[in-house]
């Protein structure tokens, strides 16, 4: 078999050459990363249907795509953690023994690349020699994943000049799942009923077969820089987690960093992107990543962290001017718009890009829309893939190798009451118990389950690839480990009134939080005891522009509601009891300590009574 002159790691070789015996291709196309070979790639795209070439002039260099309908997100239920014993993979994980869903995999392997062309990505998930960043090779038989890697992460050429002749590499192996007979016609987006996303978390290796969307397909993003990176994580004592990082100027020139976990569907890109309002006119926000995070201990002990990816893989329904206008600025060109509708001009549209759709769009499911039908133009889980540096509110820092120190940890789900709008723990160890109980409002119209709260420990429920309670007593010792530890901070923008309607108008006022978070870290802000942990008060915040937002508004944000957290510590019992036999034994002392402090009367407290 022949190879390019360079690649010259043996063990790769061998790899690329067992799978493509196993998986019979006809071609084998080793990515060399260059512009000619994507231009090449997304003219196959579009001369096989899958790509949709958009206006030139609207959206310079950018295609559309429409996936089957069966295969539209993450496939949590066929997602599998696979360590030799199934104590490792923890309740939280799907678990089969290793040997025999390798067996099983391999039947499906079988020639499952025939009639397709087997392409070989070498990529980085972090900057090209950075100490923080890991390497991984995905062989996938899908060129629109090949192109949609070439904007996500760091691929070609240049990442086999780093991996040298003996380097390792985490193997991602992927497939769709439909090979072609001799004369068959492929369809625009090929892929299997049958779905496997499978993780040998001791190996350090991934299989994936049968979608070609997404996380279940671009293997650099949850599959690596999450699941085995975790693993990878807590045997060499750093951090792979589902963080946002973004940088907070103060009118003074003063810049900290924070990174920041909420669970899927809480608007992280926004947050990330955030701008602030006029009247916080000096204060800058700017973004590192919008998903992942990867943290090491430097020499100074602080802790520093690089976003793995190089691209955004974000939600395009909702995404607008007003929402996120830097998304929107780094989605004007190059990118790939996966599931959202056509328009008569050649773009793109969505839910919430503007409150009317325009005339004769052309749904996800390429059928004339018809806005009386009741039925989405996009899909709800619609995607734009563009490259990071398009963003106008990048950090000039976002590929410095070192990575950027972090001073602070937030922590956010959707919460209509338990939750305040923010608050601080009072130490490392409350702050993890925070982080371990977090959990958020399904979104999901899914019979019974829409507003239910789900706990999402660090929002990593999907994506730790081991025991859920290991975790926990991973991040107890890095904080051991460190002599000033970042703060740690929990935020809830999703507040509801009495007739369901957000209290807090969230977006670009997040920074007034931000302000004193920051405040926080720098010894600046005042705050207040709370049985929760440190709150501000009214006269804390920032205010400026924001005047009609009542003190009484705030003080409906920041309540905490006795009756309702002696539900929420039961829902923490119920996480515990699940992972009891590896449960951190402080977490016992730390819930009684909640909930003895929740039942002292506010008069204990420096809050207002009207906030108990
Ligand atoms: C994502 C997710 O797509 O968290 O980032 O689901
Ligand atoms: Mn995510």
């Amino acid at each position: 078999m022949n190879h390019p002159k360079w690649v010259n790691n043996k063990e790769l070789i061998n790899w690329v050459e067992e799978t493509a015996a196993l998986v019979k291709p006809d071609h084998i196309e080793w990515v060399d990363g260059s512009q000619e070979e994507n231009d090449r790639l997304c003219q196959l795209l579009v001369d096989s249907g899958t790509f949709i070439k958009l206006n030139e002039k609207k959206r310079p260099g950018s295609f559309a795509a429409f996936s089957d309908p069966s295969d539209v997100a993450r496939v949590e239920d066929r997602t599998y953690i696979c360590s030799k014993r199934k104590s490792d993979a923890g309740p939280t994980n799907n678990w089969v023994d290793p040997n025999e869903m390798k067996n099983n995999l391999k039947k499906m392997y079988d020639g499952c690349m025939k009639g397709r062309t087997m392409y070989v990505i070498p990529f980085s998930m972090g900057p090209l020699g950075s100490s923080i960043s890991h390497i991984g090779v995905e062989i996938t038989d899908s060129a629109y994943v090949v192109v949609n890697m070439r904007i996500m992460t760091r691929m070609g050429k240049q990442v086999m000049d780093v991996l040298g002749s003996e380097g390792e590499y985490v193997k991602c192996l992927h497939s769709v799942g439909a090979p072609l007979q001799k004369g068959e016609k492929d369809v625009p987006w090929p892929c299997n009923k049958e779905k496997y996303i499978v993780h040998f978390p001791e190996e350090r290796s991934i299989m994936s077969y049968g979608s070609g969307y997404g996380g279940n397909a671009l293997l650099g993003k949850k599959c690596f820089a999450l699941r085995i990176a975790s693993t990878m994580a807590r045997e060499e004592g750093w951090l792979a987690e589902h963080m946002l990082i973004l940088g907070v100027e103060s009118p003074d020139g003063k810049k900290n960093y924070v990174a920041a976990a909420f669970p899927s569907a809480c608007g992280k890109t926004n947050f990330a992107m955030m701008i602030p309002p006029k009247s916080f006119e000096g204060w800058k926000i700017s973004t590192i990543g919008d998903d992942i995070a990867w943290i090491k201990k430097g020499k100074d002990s602080r802790l520093y962290a690089i976003n793995p990816e190089s691209g955004y893989f974000g939600v395009a329904p909702g995404t607008n001017y007003k929402s996120n206008p830097n998304a929107m600025a780094t989605i004007e060109k190059n990118t790939i718009f996966t599931n959202c509708a056509l328009t008569e001009d050649g773009d793109v549209w969505w839910e919430g890009m503007t409150k009317e759709p325009p005339a004769n769009l052309t749904s996800w499911q390429e059928e004339k829309f018809d806005p009386t039908s009741g039925k989405a133009a996009a899909h709800p889980n619609a995607r734009f893939t563009a490259p990071a540096a398009q963003c106008p509110s990048v950090d000039p820092k976002w590929e410095d190798p070192v990575g950027v120190p972090i001073s602070a940890f937030i922590f956010g789900g959707r919460r209509s009451t338990a939750v305040p709008l923010v608050y601080q723990s009072s130490n490392w160890n409350t702050g993890i118990y925070l982080a371990a109980t977090m959990g958020s409002e399904m979104t999901a119209a899914a019979a019974g389950t829409l507003g239910k709260v789900r706990r999402d420990p660090f929002a990593m429920l999907p994506f730790l690839g081991y025991h859920m309670a290991d975790y926990f007593n991973h991040w107890l010792q890095i904080g051991r480990e460190l002599p000033d530890p970042p703060r740690i901070f929990g935020v809830n923008w999703f507040r509801t009134d009495e007739n369901g309607k957000f209290i807090w108008p969230g977006f670009g006022e997040n920074v007034r939080v931000l302000k004193w978070i920051i405040g926080r870290v720098r010894g600046q802000a005042s705050a207040v005891e709370s049985p929760l942990g440190r709150m501000p008060r009214h006269q804390d915040i920032d205010w400026t522009g924001l005047e009609d937002f009542t003190e009484e508004d705030f003080h409906s944000l920041m309540t905490i509601n006795r009756e309702i957290w002696k539900d929420e510590v039961l829902g923490h019992e119920e996480l515990f009891s699940k992972l009891y036999d590896r449960l951190p034994k402080e977490f016992l002392f730390l819930r009684e300590l909640l909930r003895s402090r929740l039942w002292r009367s506010p008069e204990h407290w420096g809050l207002a009574p009207e906030r108990f």
